[in-house]
């Protein structure tokens, strides 16, 4: 072992290592933002961009930043000065600490609604018979001015508590058993569903392209949705590579963390779909969608208290480590750039995202009528959501591709993802071809798209 992989804390098995990078990719995004985009930018169609995206975009971007992350034993800010970035490049630390409080703001507020759903489970209140009665429910909970917050501010206090210890270990150790059994649930409600009256209807939505509706907001959308699924572009990733072992397999991990959460992804949508269609519901319903309509799904099986509960508590285990990443980009800057005690730099990380978390929650009730200067509606919520995934990090993403392609010292590249010449990586020379040519360009391309400029 070298002094510097001494000094910082490592993931303890390899198992560990993946089950913590896709605890941190597999969250809310997988199972609530995927199908409700999926199904606002006409299902197979979104599915094909998002596959393309995650492929030719994501997994090199993603093991450019485990590369940095590992090679560089640091975090997102101090990685671009430990491997001697001239330039402006530590400015990447601040989108990515302005992403993590976005994305912190309005995730916790749909963290919130899973407790809630969680706790209404519970006190067996969510047995409706009829689908309107859950739509009623999720309609008059969101627009209350109290009650979200309170789950959001419970949410937060939740990751507070967790990230001011800083137990790795902890983490780890939740995410071996948490990932199977949120898995095995959702394989369950898959089976489920395909027996559902119209499950082919559903899945021709979802499976079947239809190439007429690409439109640069679809292409646009399945960006975003790409990089905010695999935690990308705002240095999480980056983080946990520096907690990568000497012999960690980087690309392998890469390949199987972006495999997972993927696939993840797609088992939401089988689960979603054959409802929607069965149900004979609109697939465009927006956030609302998954909370609409697994209730309905779970409310039609056997046992529908069990699943429900155990549902809602593994989603809320499932955001709870994603939160957990997430704010550990702005806690290890405070801490390790700024020299902050962890307690002082998780206080300052929660009060920010605290008031962030609590806009975004009145967007769906006061803000909801509300204008600025007669020009927008106040939906803090869909801006936050927006700003930090369409844009921020695909733009992080693009500079990380850029530094890695560009810039970091080829051979300093070529050792880490070989473990120093002891592992063979064939695709090294078609990564470095991603990272330099397709993944800028691809990223560059698709915002001037989505910008109307072609
Ligand atoms: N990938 C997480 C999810 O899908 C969200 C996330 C985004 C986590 C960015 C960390 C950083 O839920």
């Amino acid at each position: 072992m070298t002094s510097e992989d001494k000094n910082r804390a490592q993931f303890a098995t390899r198992l560990g290592i993946i089950a913590t990078t896709v605890g941190s990719a597999v969250g809310l995004g997988n199972i609530w933002r995927f199908p409700y985009e999926a199904g606002n930018n006409g299902g197979g169609a979104f599915l094909i961009c998002y596959l393309l995206c995650i492929i030719l975009l994501g997994i090199p971007v993603l093991c450019a930043e485990f590369a940095i992350g590992r090679t560089s034993r640091s975090n997102i800010f101090g990685a671009f000065h430990q491997l001697k970035a001239s330039g402006k490049w530590h400015w990447m630390g601040y989108i990515g600490i302005l992403a993590s409080i976005l994305i912190l703001s309005f995730y916790s507020v749909v963290a919130g609604w899973t407790m809630e759903y969680m706790y209404q489970s519970i006190v067996g209140r969510l047995n409706f018979t009829e689908i309107d009665a859950f739509h009623n429910q999720f309609a008059s909970f969101s627009s209350s001015n109290w009650r979200p917050i309170l789950w959001t501010v419970l949410f937060l206090l939740c990751n507070y508590i967790i990230v001011v210890r800083g137990v790795k270990k902890g983490i780890e150790k939740m995410s071996n058993l948490m990932m199977p059994a949120l898995f095995i649930l959702l394989i369950i409600f898959c089976i489920n569903s395909l027996m559902m009256p119209k499950a082919h209807e559903g899945l021709r939505f979802l499976f079947t392209p239809d190439f007429s509706k690409i439109t640069p907001k679809v292409i646009v959308s399945a960006l975003g949705q790409a990089f905010f699924s695999l935690s990308l572009g705002l240095g999480t990733m980056m983080t946990y590579g520096s907690y990568f072992s000497k012999d960690t397999r980087i690309v392998r991990s890469a390949t199987i963390t972006a495999s997972l959460d993927t696939l993840v992804a797609i088992l939401a949508g089988i689960i979603i779909f054959p409802a929607v269609f069965s149900f004979g519901m609109s697939p465009v319903q927006g956030p609302a969608l998954v909370f609409e309509v697994l209730p309905s799904i779970f409310a039609q099986m056997p046992g529908a208290q069990i699943w429900s509960i155990l549902f809602f508590f593994l989603l809320f285990l499932a955001s709870l480590t994603s939160t957990i990443s997430m704010s550990e980009v702005s806690i290890a800057f405070f801490t390790e750039e700024k020299k902050m005690s962890r307690a002082k730099a998780s206080t300052i990380n929660l009060i920010i995202v605290l008031c962030g978390g609590v806009l975004s929650a009145l967007s769906f009730g006061y803000f909801s009528d509300k204008s600025f200067l007669g020009l927008c509606r106040l939906d803090f919520f869909s801006f936050f959501d927006f700003t930090s995934s369409n844009v921020l990090l695909p733009l992080g993403g693009m500079l990380i591709s850029i530094f890695a392609g560009w810039i970091l010292e080829r051979s300093r590249l070529k050792d880490t993802l070989t473990n120093n010449g002891r592992i063979g990586v064939s695709t090294f020379p078609l990564l470095v071809f991603c990272l330099k040519y397709v993944a800028p360009l691809g990223i560059f391309l698709i915002f001037l798209f989505g910008i109307g400029f072609f």
